[in-house]
């Protein structure tokens, strides 16, 4: 099964957790798009949504579903996002899209996230993919100094801004033994927006696409 397909499965397993009338935290990324199709042909009817991107939004205003200000909507019932890497406790990397700062807020707005992958995101420890870091523009230097100084080589990702208006480091060689204590020294360090470690608040649950059907975790 090509990736794309698999995609789409797991698309399709996370529609049956959506209720009609409800308002949907919604991630980015190229699995979320496919959740959007998915929800989009299925025809249920939100309360509206809170997006994670201002890809995201531009998505779901096509789609036709309302996007609504988190500030307004108060906790949500359901997130539902994709992930760069996921392990067996449900951690996570995000950001490799660079919508790390607004996934964070929309999950620790929601009282279940439930993430979905195709299984080439599972690992056994976080750290083989890049781990974002978003970073104001001024303090690039001062926080690059200070990723070195916790075992990282960091890389500025070129050309990229957030939709906050600040650059991407993309961080190479943490030990993310412990993505707890690295999410908190990273996110401690000044200039730092935060780090695309979902640790301190990882996944509720974690739908698998593999080859056999989907999995839950
Ligand atoms: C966006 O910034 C990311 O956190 C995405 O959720 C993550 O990169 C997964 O994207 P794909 O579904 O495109 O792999």
């Amino acid at each position: 099964m090509s990736q794309d397909r698999l995609k789409i499965e797991v698309a399709k397993a996370a529609l049956a957790q959506v209720e009609a009338g409800t308002v949907l935290g919604v991630g980015t990324g190229s699995t979320v798009n496919a959740f959007i199709d998915q929800l989009t042909a299925s025809g249920i009817q939100l309360a509206g949504a809170v997006s994670s991107s201002e890809a995201t939004t531009k998505r779901l205003q096509e789609a036709g579903i309302e996007v609504l200000d988190l500030n307004h909507t108060g906790d949500l019932a359901l997130y539902i996002d994709g992930a760069d890497e996921v392990d067996p406790n449900r951690r996570l990397i995000k950001g490799g899209g660079g919508a790390l700062t607004r996934e964070k807020i929309v999950a620790a707005a929601s009282r279940r996230f439930i993430c979905i992958v195709d299984e080439s995101k599972c690992v056994k420890v976080l750290g083989e993919f890049p781990l974002p870091v978003e970073v104001l523009p001024m303090a690039r230097a001062l926080v690059a100094r200070r990723l070195v100084a916790l075992g990282g080589t960091p890389e500025l990702r070129d050309g990229f801004t957030t939709d906050q208006g600040n650059v991407i480091l993309d961080v190479r060689g943490l030990d993310l033994v412990d993505p707890v204590k690295m999410e908190t020294a990273i996110n401690q360090i000044p200039g730092v927006v935060t780090c695309g470690l979902f640790a301190q608040r990882g996944a509720d649950e974690v739908l698998v696409a593999t080859e056999g059907g989907i999995e839950r975790r």
